[in-house]
């Protein structure tokens, strides 16, 4: 089987996520009942943390040993990566003892390199550019509580970040539309998002508006991990786009609130509408895990006979 990363959101097809939609379904179901399931007894997860993380460390830490593997964890700061061994040679030598590597990491770019000299599949655990594994989530969330999220309205409110462009990818490729309401120079570039088309999304100067009739109203912190420097300015440029009750109340009547987490209560959202009964994000926190266990499954076995 030729060797499958998953660096961005694009690198699946329709298809393949309504495959993983189901599965990551079918997994749940296994682990809220107590059923054993072991497809990947005796191989191995490296995790590779270039950034702090809570939810990815323990969603894939867990999954993969719900799954029957094992894990490692690598930071920059206790591995060879912190004293200028070039990736490449870190991914040859990895990739030559494990059986699939998740990587977070800065620059896309920097995956992609460690991508092309891995002998297994790389999975995105996020970068400055992407985060697919959340948005993975994230749809597997929406279509739990809401069904098939094709031709549905999904409201960004806030950063032209890593969040926001994968949005977009998905977007593109699942068929619905993304509203985008950013601050002057925190806008999206497409081109950085990687998409072709921008018939997928609508800009909108007033987050009001792009709330207005979504199906999902969605947010992400106002400073992002290797920018904290921007920290200050961000907090000016940032303090209308504050999701607030308001912004849900135009959107439609069962609109979700989702957050990837971790959230600034006061600063990005109101206490009311993360809290508030239209939020799901503690849902979307734990799909992370089953979404991913979809995921490897399907990175390293394919799609599996006889799923059950
Ligand atoms: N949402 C997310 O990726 O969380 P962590 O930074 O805690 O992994
Ligand atoms: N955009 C945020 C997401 C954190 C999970 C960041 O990159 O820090």
């Amino acid at each position: 089987m030729p060797i499958k990363h998953y660096l961005q959101f694009s690198d699946l097809t329709a298809d393949e996520y309504d495959w993983l939609f189901e599965r990551a379904a079918a997994i749940k179901k296994k682990f809220k009942s107590y059923e054993k399931y072991h497809p990947l007894a005796d191989r191995t997860l490296a995790m590779i943390f270039e950034k702090a993380s809570t939810r990815t460390r323990v969603s894939f830490e867990a999954g993969m040993y719900q799954l029957g593997g094992s894990v490692l964890n690598l930071t920059t700061g206790d591995s060879q990566l912190g004293r200028a061994e070039p990736i490449e040679d870190t991914a040859r030598v990895i990739s030559r003892m494990v059986d699939v590597v998740m990587i977070r990491t800065f620059g896309q770019e920097r995956i992609e390199r460690f991508a092309e000299y891995s002998r297994v599949p790389v999975i995105n655990g996020l970068t400055n550019e992407f985060h697919p594994c959340q948005i993975l989530a994230d749809i597997f969330t929406f279509i739990e509580h809401r069904g098939s999220i094709k031709g549905k309205t999904v409201a960004w409110v806030g950063d032209g970040n890593n969040m926001a462009n994968t949005w977009l990818q998905a977007a593109d490729l699942l068929g619905f539309t993304v509203h985008l309401s950013t601050p002057t120079g925190y806008e999206v570039d497409q081109a950085v998002a990687g998409i072709r088309s921008s018939q997928s999304y609508k800009v909108f100067k007033d987050p009001m508006d792009a709330c207005r009739n979504a199906d999902l109203v969605t947010t992400d912190v106002w400073t992002s991990m290797g920018y904290e420097a921007e920290n200050e300015a961000r907090k000016t440029a940032f303090a209308d786009w504050c999701v607030d009750s308001e912004m849900l109340r135009v959107a439609r009547p069962d609109a979700l609130f989702m957050h990837c987490l971790p959230a600034h209560r006061g600063e990005e959202v109101e206490a009311e509408v993360i809290d508030g009964p239209q939020s799901v994000v503690w849902d979307e926190a734990e799909n992370r895990m089953h979404a991913q266990k979809a995921l490897m499954e399907f990175l390293l076995l394919g799609k599996v006979s006889h799923p059950s």
